[in-house]
């Protein structure tokens, strides 16, 4: 197993690029189209950016943060360009407004509305500097690779971190995708699978499906088979007696929003996952950097939960049919062993604490 994992070998998904005039430009790996095709798209309305994010093209947490921040960048550009000086009040004005719109494009994962927030904070900071709207409009460019910089480099503390919480050869169950196609590079929940299998500590991960819309069958199971980490797909309903069974050692997951007592929202069917951990005894842990811990939500419940196209679940629809597609649920802090960050694992007691 040792040195047959190969993380280089994972394509970025999301990223802030200059174009060959410096314009800035979000370059995504389009993940509707994988595994059958790497598409690439460059995108320089900040409006495709939400639609992107919308229609996941770019999804996972730490990556929509990343996409926002851009998106940001990308709106800053467009209201400092024009043959006439933009109003520097009015510019700071209607990039409010864009900056709403794009932390509003999903609802449920908080580093959207965070990396949104830090960039509109550092084009607040500037203009009350003086600065002119097209230096603003380049600092939030360099912004945006500064944020995508610094999750790779969370998922990566954070992965090492997981990891020593691991035993040798682990088994481990995931559910959704919180890979390195969810974030800069490197991912969350596989984070900690890269870590321990670069020492050469991964027997296996087997990926839930994740229905409806699949992120682990065409995500989780594709990212790594490509970076050399033996991987089982299973059909949601197969962790029951997956779990069961005794073969797992570790379930490991990401999450969209940590609440501040601990309970974590994540794609739908992590609670049942969790449950289900609990009942055979069997370690759960969530990783997420910092950037998805929301001290402001007091529990679970105050999380909001995205509903997403019945569509999903039904392509062709039934007369007399209705159907109901939440996108997350919450996992209860109880269920939770340990909530690995960038700065440690931690009981879900001590998140507020720790993230303070
Ligand atoms: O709807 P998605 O695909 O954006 O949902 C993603 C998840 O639920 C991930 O597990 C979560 O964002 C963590 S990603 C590191």
């Amino acid at each position: 197993m040792a040195g047959k994992v190969d993380v280089s070998r994972l394509p970025r998904t999301v990223a802030l690029e200059r174009g060959a005039d410096g314009a800035p430009e979000l370059v995504l790996l389009d993940q509707r189209l994988l595994p059958a095709e790497e598409r690439t798209v460059r995108l320089r309305d900040w409006r495709a950016a939400v639609d992107a994010i919308r229609a996941l093209a770019v999804r996972g947490a730490p990556a929509i943060g990343v996409a926002g921040a851009a998106a940001v960048a990308l709106a800053a550009w467009e209201r400092a360009a024009g043959p006439e000086p933009a109003d520097a009040a009015a510019f700071l004005a209607g990039l409010e407004a864009d900056g709403a719109a794009i932390a509003q494009a999903r609802p449920t994962a908080v580093n959207l509305p965070w990396a949104v927030g830090r960039a509109l904070g550092e084009a607040r900071r500037l203009a009350a500097a003086g600065e002119p709207p097209r230096v603003v409009a380049e600092a939030l460019a360099d912004l945006a690779v500064e944020l995508a910089a610094a999750d790779e480099a969370a998922n990566r503390a954070l992965g090492a971190h997981g990891a020593a919480l691991l035993p040798c050869d682990a088994t481990i169950l995931t559910h959704c995708n919180a890979g390195s196609l969810a974030t800069a590079f490197y991912g969350t929940a596989l984070g900690v699978v890269y870590a321990a299998a670069e020492r050469g500590g991964v027997a296996r991960v087997f990926a839930d499906e994740t229905r409806p819309v699949g992120q682990g069958a065409r995500l989780t199971a594709w990212e790594l088979a490509r970076a050399g980490v033996p991987v089982t797909l299973i059909c949601d309903d197969m962790a029951a007696s997956l779990l069961a069974s005794g073969a797992v050692d570790a379930v490991v997951v990401g999450a969209d929003r940590v609440a501040a007592n601990g309970d974590a929202a994540n794609k739908i069917g992590t609670l049942g996952v969790a449950v289900l951990a609990d009942r055979y005894g069997v370690p759960f842990y969530v990783a997420a950097p910092t950037s998805t811990v929301d001290l402001a939500v007091p529990d679970g419940a105050a999380i909001p939960i995205e509903e997403r196209d019945p569509a999903e679940v039904l392509p062709a629809p039934i007369p007399g049919v209705d159907v109901w597609n939440p996108a997350f649920d919450v996992t209860p802090a109880g269920l939770i062993t340990a909530i690995i960050t960038e700065r440690g694992a931690f009981a879900p007691a001590d998140i507020a604490r720790a993230c303070a």
